[in-house]
């Protein structure tokens, strides 16, 4: 290979985003803006404050919470010793981190059940295709503390469809389940166990692992042969334990109430180890691109004792904002941004251009919103950027006007111009603009 060849190759690849992360460019601002501002009206309309958690956290955390045996935890972190000796992991994702400081800070004294919710980028490394990112980006919604009420269950479900309802994404359905608790989900186990192993030689490589660490994964298999003998296997809601299926059919009931339709999955079983009883996900029916789950949640009753907390329940979800916009993308939903009334300074001269940076900042700090485009010389160029950003006014700083202390106010709308004293000039357009 010759050394230019190589050169840009080697150019082409720093100029690469790192496989299954991406740039957010400005022309999806609309979409991130639309789902900052579903996130705050979310979290204040059902009454959820927002913590911030490090990028960074001890590996063990999430070994004892998420699951050494979970595709996360044994396939999926970004993990790093650092100087001193510690092993940290990227955060693969927000529940764990959010009950460490929850109990780290001791959260549940200032009133239970706290309801906390976090914004920010995840990290798994996983094998990208669409939909699926090494980095990406959860809204997430925890209910910490308090009774294990069903009421809560039902809470968080209904603002995950309703997170989704107000962005306008049709055809979503909700898939739940109940994967029982200590009491009942070890005999399920056990009734799983030798139901698979009577079929060992039908299962997939992977499911032949999981049978020994993670039995119920085998539930939720994509593979031809595994998904056709998962439908004699037990059926775990056959095997609840009376206050498990008490706890179940009120959260159900809740959902009745409110006329939420969902979809009983017995196979929904999800891929984390710190559920209980309810599981659910938000999927995408009907749609000719497989985009999995949007969201996905459930209850997590022992997940303090893991880290040595106190029994404390809790449930939650976590919404995957980068798979929601590709739903929104392929859906065609639009978000009309609205449009701010602006002024556009405009300048000929370079005496003219000081005194219109001036001013620009000034209208900046009177709360007038301001573009300009100074750095261009031609007025023509100047007016044809103005009316490409739809501004309302044109002020024009023009040689002979800065001598004699004026601006020239051009309605772009209309076409009329007059004169205006530069001293005058923020008021004057603050009242143009109202
Ligand atoms: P999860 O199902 O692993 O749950 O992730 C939640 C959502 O994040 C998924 O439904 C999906 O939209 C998105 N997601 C997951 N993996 C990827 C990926 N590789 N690329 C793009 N998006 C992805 C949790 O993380 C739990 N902590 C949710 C929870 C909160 N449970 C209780 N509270």
């Amino acid at each position: 290979m010759s050394k230019k060849i190589k050169k840009r190759k080697e150019i082409a690849k720093i100029l690469q985003e790192p496989k299954g992360m991406h740039d957010v460019l400005p022309v999806d601002e609309m979409y991130w803006s639309r789902i900052r501002e579903v996130v705050s009206e979310i979290s204040e309309g059902y009454g959820f404050h927002r913590i911030e958690t490090p990028l960074l956290e001890f590996e063990e955390l999430f070994q004892k919470t998420v699951g050494e045996s979970s595709d996360i935890v044994a396939k999926e972190m970004y993990t790093l010793k650092t100087r001193g000796g510690d092993m940290l992991a990227l955060r693969p994702e927000f529940t764990a981190s959010t009950m460490r400081a929850y109990l780290g800070h001791s959260l549940g004294r200032l009133g239970q059940p706290q309801r906390l919710y976090t914004f920010g980028p995840v990290f798994r490394h996983d094998n990208p295709q669409a939909g699926r990112y090494r980095q990406f980006t959860q809204a997430n919604f925890e209910i910490i503390g308090g009774q294990n009420d069903p009421v809560y269950d039902a809470h968080i479900i209904l603002l995950s469809m309703r997170f989704l309802d107000i962005l306008r994404i049709k055809g979503v359905s909700l898939r739940i389940n109940s994967i029982g608790c200590r009491v009942c989900q070890p005999a399920y186990r056990r009734q799983l166990q030798n139901y698979y192993k009577s079929h060992e030689k039908e299962l997939c490589a992977d499911c032949v692992r999981r049978a020994k660490t993670n039995l119920l994964r085998l539930l939720d298999c994509k593979e031809q042969g595994c998904v056709k003998l998962r439908e004699h296997a037990p059926n775990i809601l056959d095997k609840l334990c009376v206050t498990c299926s008490a706890h179940f059919k009120s959260v159900i009931e809740y959902l009745d109430e409110l006329k939420i339709s969902y979809v009983l999955d017995n196979t929904l079983v999800r891929g984390l180890d710190y559920y209980s009883r309810t599981v659910f996900e938000c999927v995408i029916e009907a749609e000719g691109r497989e985009f999995g789950a949007l969201a996905g949640g459930g209850r997590y009753d022992y997940l303090a004792e893991f880290l040595g907390g106190h029994a404390t329940p809790g449930v939650g979800v976590a919404v995957g904002i980068e798979r929601v916009i590709g739903v929104i993308k392929a859906q065609g939903i639009v978000f009309s941004s609205k449009q701010k009334k602006m002024v556009f300074v405009v300048h000929a001269g370079e005496m003219a251009k000081k005194k219109a940076f001036r001013f620009v900042e000034e209208f900046r700090r009177a709360g007038i919103y301001v573009k300009e485009s100074l750095a261009k010389d031609s007025l023509k160029a100047q007016l044809k950027f103005a009316d490409k950003e739809k501004a309302r006014i044109a002020l024009i700083f023009g040689q002979r006007e800065i001598y004699e202390g004026t601006v020239i106010v051009r309605d772009l709308e209309n076409s009329l111009q007059e004169t205006v004293p530069l001293d005058r000039i923020v008021e004057e357009i603050k009242k143009r603009l109202k």
